[in-house]
């Protein structure tokens, strides 16, 4: 997703359809207001979110929107899919109305049959910050397998795996045995199917995967698959 920040003097210009030379006197008049005040650099920043008026006219002022959804299994992470049920499908237009739904994006997918915590924000910043492995934001899964696991897998996961298809390794991956055929696998990536390869080295299948948090934002038990909610203005800037 690109960058949605831009200049005043670009925005103005093309939202009035006239030079950007021509901005200057318009903001000399102090006829713009940017989040409520009078504008008086060209170079201002805009980004989405910016509140941009001009007279009594109002060019933008839309609102960030952050939402939290327990994916059920066989629901694809997409926003359209012309043969499955969608995350926005079960999502629903009542949380935030239609225009809002759809103009959401996921912030780290899951896999059709895996389930769990998944974000969506219209945020583009705010889920390139999440999603970027520099960031090192840990996201915490259970995974049920077909063998049992012993301590040989810690060490291989921590080590980090080679992916020839990418030529990449992964980023060291924390893994702790919590049951015979169980664990629970923190990751601060997320390569194509990186969990179900990583076991795929010990030829044990997955045979469940369900994410339980993302940073310090845990997934509660009381929101059952299929449901959602808003996150309030703590958990949106807490994550990091
Ligand atoms: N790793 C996987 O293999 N699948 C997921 O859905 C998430 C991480």
């Amino acid at each position: 997703m690109q960058s949605n920040r831009t200049r005043l003097d670009r925005f103005m210009s093309r939202q009035l359809g006239i030079k950007r030379q021509a901005i200057r006197p318009i903001l000399a008049q102090g006829r713009i207001r940017v989040d409520g005040c009078i504008a008086t650099d060209v170079q201002q920043a805009i980004d989405q979110f910016s509140h941009v008026s001009f007279d009594q006219k109002i060019l933008q002022n839309k609102q960030p929107n952050y939402v939290m959804v327990h994916k059920p299994r066989g629901v694809v992470c997409a926003t359209k899919d012309p043969r499955h049920t969608t995350l926005i499908d079960i999502l629903g237009v009542d949380l935030l109305g239609a225009p809002e739904t759809y103009q959401l994006h996921i912030a780290g997918r899951l896999d059709f049959n895996s389930t769990g915590l998944v974000l969506l924000t219209n945020d583009g910043r705010w889920s390139r910050r999440l999603c970027s492995p520099t960031n090192k934001i840990e996201k915490c899964y259970r995974v049920d397998l077909e063998k049992p696991i012993n301590e040989n897998y810690i060490n291989a996961f921590s080590k980090g795996m080679y992916f020839k298809y990418e030529d990449i390794f992964t980023a060291p991956v924390k893994l702790k045995i919590i049951g015979s055929h169980s664990a629970e696998v923190r990751l601060i990536e997320g390569r194509y199917h990186q969990i179900k390869r990583m076991f795929g080295r010990f030829q044990n299948k997955v045979l469940q995967l369900h994410r339980l948090s993302i940073g310090n934002l845990a997934l509660e038990h009381t929101l059952l698959p299929s449901q959602s909610r808003k996150l309030n203005c703590k958990e949106v800037t807490d994550i990091f």
